[in-house]
């Protein structure tokens, strides 16, 4: 094979930001060394060579403190990481700590440490080393290999990301129709469509209870919070723009859904046995209503699409926190 002799004066930033452009898969490679410790490292090199034989590849830095383990080892096994895997990743990326405390482990093949959780694992023999400038390249021939269906962990641009499906069907880019008008590709109109289709058996179930959406919001609040009073569940539901008044409130509290006592001079209101079931019951619809979307979706989709809200949520301004204590103002 040719020697490469000079490099072109690429700018390595540069370079280095060219190649991030190819999202990878992430890995945990490890082997085990003479003296029978563990060792493993962080790689996204790895890539599939050949169906027959099964062979697989990945490259490993000359100057890795692996290396040498490595260059001397017969077995090595590949994890494919999931993406609940992230702080795997990372710890398997560090020089020269104990990588492999706390860290579940199975035997493998000549008494290869196998992580467990992962999306997929091969288990290979190694066949050809090549050189490959600051890197040496292994190839191994796959001895045996599983995998469980798990979301994968991806890297792209030098940061960990989700996979998400793409809808083949729809083109980017919405079907304006008036100059100054919405399109229906609008992230405020797509956000909102959504938001009354996944709402809209839920809110018949709630219409069927006799609520409005504030008196269901007023529940809901409730069970999470206990008692409060109706400052604070109004503070808490601001941003839905619904009117938690006392007189409201205390509709509820004569629909026997909600009791009342005073505590400082202050109203303050809890669910009674009859609310905590009615709010459990359309709490039950809502979960149900999200299993039924969420299956059609799929796992990666899902978790795509969920921590992109987060984000949304969190860039879009502050917002009351249910489930803190004080129910401070969160921004993500
Ligand atoms: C996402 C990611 C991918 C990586 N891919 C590789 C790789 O393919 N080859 C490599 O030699 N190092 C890679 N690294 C860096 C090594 O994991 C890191 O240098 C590690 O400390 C090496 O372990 P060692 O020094 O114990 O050998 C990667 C790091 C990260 C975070």
């Amino acid at each position: 094979m040719e020697t490469l002799v000079s490099a072109p004066a690429f700018d390595r930033r540069a370079f280095r930001s060219a190649l991030g452009s190819f999202a990878t898969g992430v890995t945990v490679i490890t082997t085990r060394a003479a003296d029978g410790s563990p060792i493993g490292l962080t790689a996204n090199s790895f890539n599939s060579v050949s169906l027959d034989p099964p062979l697989v590849l990945w490259g490993l830095a000359k100057n890795a403190r692996s290396m040498p383990v490595f260059a001397e080892a017969e077995h090595w096994a590949v994890h494919v990481l999931s993406a609940e895997q992230e702080a795997l990743s990372n710890a398997f990326a560090k020089s020269g700590e104990d990588k492999f405390s706390g860290v579940e482990l199975e035997t493998g093949h000549a008494d290869l440490p196998l992580l467990t959780g992962c999306a997929a694992r091969f288990q290979c023999k190694t066949r050809f080393c090549y050189e490959g400038g600051d890197h040496i390249i292994f190839v191994g021939e796959v001895i045996e290999f599983d995998r469980r269906d798990a979301t994968p962990l991806v890297f792209h641009a030098g940061r960990y990301a989700l996979a998400a499906s793409k809808d083949a069907g729809r083109a980017p880019g919405g079907s304006a129709r008036l100059a100054g008008s919405f399109d229906d590709d609008h992230l405020g109109y797509l956000l909102g469509r959504a938001h009354f289709q996944f709402y809209a058996p839920i809110r018949a179930a709630v219409r069927e209870q006799g609520l409005d959406d504030a008196e269901y919001f007023a529940l809901l609040t409730l069970t999470i919070r206990g008692r409060a009073g109706a400052a604070e569940l109004a503070r808490l539901n601001a941003l839905t723009d619904c009117l938690l008044s006392e007189a409201r409130l205390d509709s509820l509290v004569l629909r026997g859904l909600l009791t009342v006592d005073e505590e400082d001079g202050e109203r303050r209101y809890a669910l009674t046995a009859r609310g905590s079931d009615v709010a459990l019951r359309l709490i039950a619809v809502a979960k149900a209503r999200e299993a039924d979307l969420l299956q059609s979706f799929g796992d990666t989709d899902a978790l795509a699409l969920k921590t992109l809200l987060h984000r949304l949520s969190g860039l879009a301004g502050p917002h009351p926190d249910l489930w803190q204590p004080d129910g401070s103002l969160t921004a993500c």
